[in-house]
């Protein structure tokens, strides 16, 4: 019996708090400098099809903190589904590492990857979501906030992997989650559905910003050309105008608002330097937290699967 994390739904809602005060507890001790080894001796793997600052180098230094070692297999390594069968690779990397942690393409890679790996597969991103990312915005929100309560989040921008993890969190934590999108650049259809049909949350989309935005807690945004859409960035740029996230869009909340960005940013394109640089801004603070929750997560499930 092993333990996934390949969506925010894998965790039920207990868990999910059970993460946020584990990362809150993992935190404290590393900033103390206190000695937490749980992952000594163990190895993971680490699965990069696609590029990364913030999940390698968090995921790595992570799991060297915990007292393990991290390998990073780049996009020429392993060449996972092209050279190699994605089954064979999570046969093969089961017999050398506790742990897999992959970020790819196809979101059925990672099914498979973790269907047929013995060992605990964390999802790093794929093109259909990105739980870690969104396990961090809720922990940094929390922090920030002190709760999660009566909270509206506002997310102005593409309808991409970071929403459908935004949409699954809304089926394990009660909050208003309103998505402004251009017309044709919503979430995936059936994801909306499920979310909305869970009953948990108030779930919105709007092609207005503007009204979008008003009593927002936080605003949240993202490129609007994802890894692997590089190549209609211009034609989203045209798509997407009016949804940039500036001065007069922030004010728009009226009220205090955080601003919110999973980076790496287009600075000037989806959002200003005014925005990313306000004392509103938390977005340093919600990187930061990637480690923090994903050392959770891994705790949790490494755990669960002894
Ligand atoms: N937010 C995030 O996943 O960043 P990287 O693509 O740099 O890992
Ligand atoms: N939607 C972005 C997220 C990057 C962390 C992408 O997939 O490129």
């Amino acid at each position: 019996m092993k333990r996934d994390f390949l969506h925010i739904t894998d965790f039920t809602t207990e868990e999910i708090w059970e993460t946020l005060e584990l990362s809150k507890w993992i935190k404290a001790k590393l900033k103390k400098g206190e000695d937490y080894k749980p992952f000594a001796g163990k190895t993971m793997a680490m699965i990069f099809a696609k590029p990364s600052a913030r999940t390698r180098v968090s995921f790595e230094t992570g799991f060297f903190r915990l007292g393990g070692h991290a390998l990073f297999l780049g996009p020429n390594d392993i060449g996972i589904g092209k050279r190699e069968s994605v089954s064979d690779i999570a046969n093969v990397l089961s017999r050398f590492n506790d742990m897999i942690m992959a970020r790819l393409f196809e979101h059925n890679h990672i099914l498979e990857l973790a269907e047929n790996a013995s060992v605990p597969v964390v999802n790093g991103l794929t093109d259909f979501n990105h739980p870690c990312q969104i396990m961090a915005d809720i922990l940094t929100v929390y922090e920030h906030r002190g709760n999660l309560d009566d909270m509206k989040i506002t997310y102005v921008g593409d309808g991409n992997n970071i929403v459908h993890s935004w949409l699954a969190l809304a089926m394990r934590i009660p909050f208003h989650l309103t998505i402004a999108c251009p017309e044709g650049y919503a979430p995936d259809e059936g994801m909306l559905k499920v979310a909305k049909e869970a009953g948990l949350s108030t779930i919105e989309i709007s092609h207005e910003p503007m009204e979008a935005v008003k009593d927002a807690d936080v605003i949240y945004t993202d490129v609007w050309a994802s890894m692997g859409q590089k190549e209609e960035a211009e034609e989203r740029r045209r798509r997407f105008e009016g949804f940039q996230i500036n001065d007069d869009l922030m004010a728009a909340t009226g009220k205090h608002t955080y601003f919110m960005h999973c980076l790496p940013a287009e600075r000037g394109v989806e959002v200003t330097d005014s925005v990313c640089d306000a004392d509103y801004s938390i977005m340093f603070d919600e990187a930061e937290n990637r480690m923090h929750a994903q050392n959770a997560i891994m705790v949790k499930v490494m755990k669960e699967s002894m």
